[in-house]
């Protein structure tokens, strides 16, 4: 079993800003890494995040904006890394395709795939998207719009390189299905039903060959072909080399040598099912043209909708995470995202969702438990935590409930986790610990505990919950750092510090 985890999001385009889109897949791989941090130690965990900063979606924009394209970019890029610090996203590097140790790699792969004869120039005429970046083959479209897009297709004509995809599709569609077979490679593409629709697009079409660069003329912004004065590379093949650029190079044999992509490293990238078709099919068959390995998990989860729609930049339709952060918390926004739909899934996006979550799972769950725990602490005692085994003493059969839950939990997430990354499910699991310690402080109703002299039952039971709580916090941290930092201040080792609940109910309007 792999004992190190390197974990990727897509790069970011820095034609606009970051939505709330950009910063699903971020939370998620962030809630990865804590995890894996947890049980594998930090220094064997890796998290690569970063900005696509090449191409003509880019310089189009900075010729909107009046400003040089590095300026534009330099600008732009700020906004990510911001926001990515806002919501205290623990990446461990921060890879721009404008730096040389990408633009480096880039080339270096470029020449090796060309050296091997898998690049060759040939003459293009065809239908090309430009906002998409992609050229469409005849056999794939109907009048003249992007399928992807649906903008209006340009024709154009001029001298290309190519990459040839085709000569590696039977391997592709081999490789795939091996993975099928095999227990160990099965979360190769995930979810399974992504994975059946790869290998179904790939039984059925014949791959072209992919053109890989553009012409001077037409783009500038680019990474210069090593092989051509006259083009530069195609953003895709820049963007996808990023995942091995900003963690390995190429010796001078030609041999790529990364201790982050090794045979003992679990490798995760983590990617919208937009570009599943760049990941799953561009990016395994260049990096066997590299001869390179594979990763083991391409996961494509589900975008956020705004009725209906899916939510972009293009669209107008982008809602500003800085302001939902502002407006809920850090925690709040990041359980909302985690938690409300599958990871692989749509979900439609709305403040009142947020609102209802908040209030539902937030405030009269989990923060109830926190705040009546502790208040019974301080009550009953001071505020002093009284000492005993729980796993020494006997309880009534929902006290057993709860203790048995509690050494359950951690397997319990674990296997929501892994193989898959179920964030929702693993939330799941951990409020069904908070809802069986809310219903516990229901049934034993503490108040008689007192009032009839049981003193042993009543330290029982408190320091249940104050363990059920501490174990619930380890458990919630790689979902919701803050608020496990919070749990940890408020519940010491041996004397409480109550503070203000940590979610106060939101009051809607009635109807
Ligand atoms: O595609 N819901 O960059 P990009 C969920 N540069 N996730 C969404 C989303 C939505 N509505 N909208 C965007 C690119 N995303 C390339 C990637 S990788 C080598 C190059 C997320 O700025 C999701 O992760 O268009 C998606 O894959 C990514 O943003 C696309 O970001």
């Amino acid at each position: 079993m792999a004992n190190k985890f390197y974990i990727t999001t897509p790069i970011y385009y820095v034609n606009a800003s970051p939505h709330i889109g950009h910063s699903y897949t971020n939370i998620a791989a962030d809630t990865l890494a804590r995890y894996n941090r947890n049980l594998l130690g930090k220094d064997n965990v890796w998290f690569l995040t970063g900005t696509d900063e090449h191409g003509q979606k880019i310089q189009k924009a900075a010729e909107e904006a009046k400003l040089s394209t590095h300026e534009f970019v330099d600008k732009v890029v700020v906004q990510f890394k911001g926001l990515w610090k806002k919501l205290e996203i623990s990446n461990d590097d921060f890879i721009r395709t404008t730096e040389s140790r990408h633009i480096k790699t880039v080339q270096k792969a470029l020449q090796i795939v060309y050296d091997k004869g898998d690049i060759y120039e040939d003459k293009y005429e065809g239908w090309y998207c430009t906002p998409c970046e992609t050229f469409w083959p005849q056999t794939q479209i109907t009048d003249k719009i992007c399928p992807d897009c649906k903008r209006p297709l340009e024709k154009i004509s001029e001298t290309n390189f190519f990459f040839r995809l085709s000569k590696y599709q039977a391997w592709l569609i081999d490789y795939i299905k091996d993975t099928v077979k095999d227990p160990g490679r099965i979360t190769y593409i995930q979810p399974s039903s992504r994975r059946n629709e790869v290998l179904g697009f790939l039984e059925n079409n014949k791959l072209e060959d992919l053109c890989i660069s553009r012409p001077k003329e037409r783009l500038s912004w680019g990474i210069p072909l090593p092989f051509s004065q006259k083009h530069v590379t195609y953003v895709w093949f820049d963007a996808l080399i990023n995942y091995i650029s900003a963690v390995g190079e190429f010796d001078s044999r030609n041999i790529y040598r990364s201790t982050w992509w090794d045979k003992d490293v679990r490798v995760v990238h983590l990617v919208g099912k937009d570009i599943l078709r760049h990941h799953a099919i561009y990016w395994p068959i260049i990096l066997e043209a590299l001869g390179i390995r594979q990763p083991d998990t391409i996961f494509a989860h589900g975008w956020w909708m705004i009725n209906e729609d899916k939510m972009s930049k293009s669209r107008g339709n982008a809602v500003n995470p800085v302001e939902m952060v502002d407006k809920f918390g850090i925690d709040v926004y990041r359980y909302f995202l985690l938690r409300d739909v599958p990871f692989g899934s749509d979900g439609n996006f709305s403040e009142e969702a947020i609102i209802k979550r908040f209030n539902g799972d937030l405030a009269n769950d989990l923060g109830n438990l926190i705040y009546r725990t502790l208040t019974m602490v301080e009550k009953y005692y001071t505020g002093v935590i009284p000492e005993l085994d729980i796993y020494k003493t006997k309880y009534d059969p929902s006290g057993e409930n709860i203790k048995d839950k509690l050494k359950d939990l951690p397997r319990e997430v674990c296997a929501a986790l892994s193989p898959n990354n179920d964030f929702s499910q693993a939330l799941a699991k951990i409020w069904e610990c908070i809802g069986m310690a809310n219903k516990y402080i229901e049934e034993t109703k503490p108040w008689t505990l007192i009032k009839e002299g049981r003193q042993e039952e009543l330290r029982a039971f408190i320091r249940l919950l104050v363990d059920a709580i501490r174990r619930i916090g380890e458990e919630i941290a790689p979902f919701m750092p803050k608020t496990a930092g919070s749990i940890f201040l408020q519940l010491g080792s041996k004397e409480i510090k109550k503070g203000s609940p940590l979610f106060p109910r939101i009051e809607t309007e009635k109807k």
